[in-house]
């Protein structure tokens, strides 16, 4: 059985976290393959609700190996207090199993991804302030710290000194900082070490063995493909490829083991941070979605902010991940509208564009051409069937399929498991 990738459609927080959990029971391996503790992923188990960070969403489920790969960037202080929040919740997470070549978000990098958004002032991103983009500075420039080398104290030092070298430098001369020294960092790592080192591991060996054993493999992305460092709206972008590239290299696995590939896209638009949103609101609609999907960052208690769906994106989003399915989530955050207006195109200086401009000037200039789809006023939440969903909300759906370019095989109606309607089997 082959390789399933999972990922976002739009700016992040679409579903992933719930979309996994629900395959989580059916898959046997679920693997995190880019980003780190930037992401928020919320899972919802019966009345218990889980806000995972680093970790995969399959580590909810008892039969599922979750998997932590190569391209992913670990905190390890994050790594074990969430490892310990859910075992005193009764989670069993021994089957973690985590890349030796993961890079490992030192605290200095945490130090530079603050002091560098605070220097950019008004231009700043709006980071997650984990010390993401630091970490896959240093990974790109060769300066980085992997997870084995918390295992060979000599290495360590040595790199963690040519690392601080320097970043010193930029700290003390440009941005005012004190010096950081080495030896403390060293010893703040190997303090983590050997709780590490049993989920230490050569996954993308496991992985492909796992998938010429016709086991199950699901990847699930972090963030989303409008803040992908290549594909996104840079430079107001993550520092890794989310987009379902990402999986193969930040996981080793070649493309022609992934036969599925499953966008998240939820049924309007918000975004986290900094950067252009053709569609946002600034009026009580964007306020209503707001406080109905309980828009607010799990990572970062940010407000999201909030517009109307876009299917520029969804096309987009389509095209740059190969999707074959989207799975539509919170469709019941929608119900009460005398209408929903959907953006079908954008406006660019007088021009009608239908596709995403490449170009950064002519998209902080797009302008939503709205269509406007009749609204439903029905609870849709218990809904467990398209037909059980009122006319106008399948029409909505029907809608955005034929505007995205890939057949929505599943829709979301409420954060829990079951608040599903599956159309097409993912599996
Ligand atoms: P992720 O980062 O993509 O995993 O998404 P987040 O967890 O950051 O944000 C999604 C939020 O929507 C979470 O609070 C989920 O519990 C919730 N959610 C997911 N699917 C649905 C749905 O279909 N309906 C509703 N009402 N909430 C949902
Ligand atoms: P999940 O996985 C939404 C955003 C940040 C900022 C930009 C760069 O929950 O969908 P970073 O700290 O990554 O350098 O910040 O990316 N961002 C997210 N927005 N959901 C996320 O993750 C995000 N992870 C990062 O808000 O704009
Ligand atoms: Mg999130």
């Amino acid at each position: 059985m082959p390789a399933l990738v999972l990922l976002g459609a739009q700016w992040g927080d679409e579903g992933k976290g719930k979309a996994t959990d629900l395959l989580g029971g059916s898959v046997d391996y679920v693997v995190r393959y880019q980003g780190g503790n930037n992401a928020g992923h919320t899972v919802v188990v019966g009345d218990q609700k889980y806000a995972l960070h680093l970790l995969p969403s399959g580590i909810l489920s008892p039969g599922c190996t979750p998997v932590i790969g190569n391209g992913v960037v670990v905190d390890p202080s994050v790594l074990l207090s969430e490892l310990s929040g859910l075992n005193e919740r009764g989670v069993d997470t021994s089957k973690l199993l985590i890349s030796g070549n993961a890079h490992i978000i030192t605290p200095y990098n945490v130090t530079v991804d603050k002091v560098t958004e605070r220097f950019l002032g008004k231009r700043k991103i709006g980071t997650t302030g984990r010390g993401i983009g630091p970490t896959y500075a240093d990974k790109i420039n060769r300066v980085g710290i992997r997870v084995q080398d918390l295992y060979d104290e000599s290495i360590l030092t040595q790199k963690v000194e040519a690392a601080l070298d320097v970043k010193n430098q930029i700290l003390t001369k440009l941005y005012n900082r004190r010096a950081i020294t080495a030896t403390q960092v060293v010893e703040e790592l190997l303090g983590y070490a050997e709780q590490i080192e049993p989920y230490v591991a050569d996954t993308v060996l496991i992985l492909n063995q796992a998938l010429d054993d016709d086991k199950v493999v699901l990847f699930e992305g972090g963030q989303g493909t409008l803040l992908d460092i290549d594909h996104g709206t840079y430079p107001f972008v993550t520092s890794s490829n989310p987009t379902a590239g990402g999986a193969c290299t930040g996981a080793g696995v070649g493309p022609t083991k992934i036969s599925r590939v499953i966008g998240i896209l939820k049924a309007y638009t918000t975004r986290v941070g900094a950067g252009p949103f053709p569609t946002e609101l600034f009026d009580e609609d964007g306020e209503a979605l707001r406080r109905i999907g309980g828009e607010r960052g799990v990572t970062t208690g940010r407000d999201r902010r909030c517009g109307w769906f876009d299917a520029v994106i969804a096309r987009y989003a389509t095209r740059v991940n190969g999707l074959t399915d989207f799975f539509l989530t919170k469709l019941d955050v929608l119900s009460g509208w005398e209408q929903i207006p959907v953006c079908v195109a954008y406006d660019i200086d007088g021009e009608r564009v239908e596709e995403l401009p490449y170009s950064q000037t002519d998209f902080h200039h797009a302008k939503p051409v709205y269509e406007y789809l009749p609204g439903w006023q029905e609870d849709i939440s218990e809904a467990k069937t398209f037909a059980d969903l009122p006319k106008n909300a399948q029409a909505y759906v029907k809608a955005l399929e034929d505007m995205s370019g890939a057949p929505i095989s599943a829709i979301g109606v409420g954060p829990g498991r079951e608040e599903t309607i599956e159309i097409n089997s993912f599996l």
